[in-house]
């Protein structure tokens, strides 16, 4: 059988990433994050693009340099068209043309959204892959969905955040509290030391398989204002409790929607995706899901969580598979759906 290889790339957003994948299997996915942003507490759209420029060319360098492959042998690139931020997007859009069009191989533009879910496609060791049809959420910085997913090009948004993403809930949280950027990772370490039930935060009310999260955000700001003004340290004396707090009530918000989705659907297979899924806590409440209401959950591995270029490179080998190529004309979309 034919050998082959697809080079990916990802600018979606703050990393700079690309990946060389061989029949379905990842031979390198290399990651240049944009640590600029950590000073302004969140991503600044004109000096992601910027860096993504600078950092484009040694990225798909090194990604073809650790998977030994040489660029002749390439059979197609696949790139992030959307969705993101515009100006991130071009950079990795444009140079994925280019070289598509150097080489005089297929281009094939992939939907982030999808890409996020189709991770779990990829062959690796110790990783199962979810039977269709299954429901998939995908929880990041920029995006809280839960997806029927019925084949891998065919799948519907059931559930989406009428505000922020879970990411910003973590990350806004963390602001508060005076954390760096992003503050989901030092959230979920925190936690781990603190206890979930010292205070208590409301859920929102949303209607079916939507979220919301910008009401909790408010409710720990008021909260924190009270507490402080009463007590000036009160953030540093509790702060692995208010974490293990925060972080409970949204995994709550995310597992009770899970459980509706289940029940709506009749779907009890359940993956996730997006830089929130590294989280601890989430994994174990899903894990104790199997136990407690018969789930069958798909958890990525931990560098396919967080945006890469892997995953772009497994949506682009199945798409290679079923020769959906895209033209020279295709453009960047910003609000690309799924
Ligand atoms: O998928 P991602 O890398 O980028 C987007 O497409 O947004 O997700 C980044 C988000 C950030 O909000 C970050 O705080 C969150 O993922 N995150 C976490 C954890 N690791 C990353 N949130 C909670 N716990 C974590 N361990
Ligand atoms: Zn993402």
């Amino acid at each position: 059988t034919q050998n082959i290889y697809i080079l990916a790339i990802e600018s979606s957003c703050d990393d700079t990433a690309a990946s060389v994948m061989l029949n379905g299997k990842i031979l390198s996915n290399v990651v240049a994050g944009q640590s600029i942003h950590e000073a302004y507490g969140g991503v600044v759209p004109e000096l992601a693009s910027r860096a993504h420029q600078q950092n484009i060319v040694p990225v798909v360098h090194q990604a073809l340099k650790k998977a030994n492959v040489d660029k002749k042998q390439l059979s197609a690139i696949a790139f992030t068209r959307g969705p993101g931020l515009m100006g991130s997007l071009l950079v990795g859009t444009s140079f994925a043309k280019s070289l598509a069009f150097g080489l005089d191989i297929p281009l094939i533009d992939v939907n982030h959204m999808q890409a996020h879910i189709l991770a779990h496609f990829i062959d690796e060791d110790g990783f199962e892959k979810p039977p269709f049809p299954f429901l998939a959420m995908t929880i990041s910085g920029g995006h809280t969905q839960i997806v029927k997913v019925n084949s891998y090009f065919d799948m519907d948004v059931i559930g989406e955040t009428i505000d922020d993403a879970v990411g910003e809930a973590f990350d806004k949280s963390g602001k508060i509290l005076g954390l760096g950027y992003p503050a989901g990772p030092e959230i979920d370490k925190r936690a781990k030391l603190g206890n979930p039930k010292a205070f208590k935060f409301t859920k929102p009310k949303v209607e079916g398989l939507n979220f919301s999260f910008s009401g909790l955000k408010t409710a720990i700001l008021y909260f924190i204002q009270k507490e402080t003004k009463a007590n000036p340290d009160f953030i540093e004396q509790h702060l692995n409790d208010i974490c293990a707090s925060i972080q409970y009530t949204i995994i709550g918000i995310l597992i009770d929607k899970l459980k509706l989705a289940v029940k709506e659907t009749g779907i009890t297979h359940i993956a996730i995706g997006g830089g929130v899924s590294a989280n601890t806590g989430i994994r174990q409440a899903l894990k104790n899901g199997e136990a407690k209401f018969g789930w069958t959950t798909y958890v990525p591995k931990f560098e396919f969580t967080t945006d890469n270029a892997a995953m772009i490179a497994i949506v682009g080998y199945l798409k290679y598979l079923e020769g959906d190529f895209a033209a020279q004309s295709v453009t960047a979309s910003s609000r690309l759906k799924i």
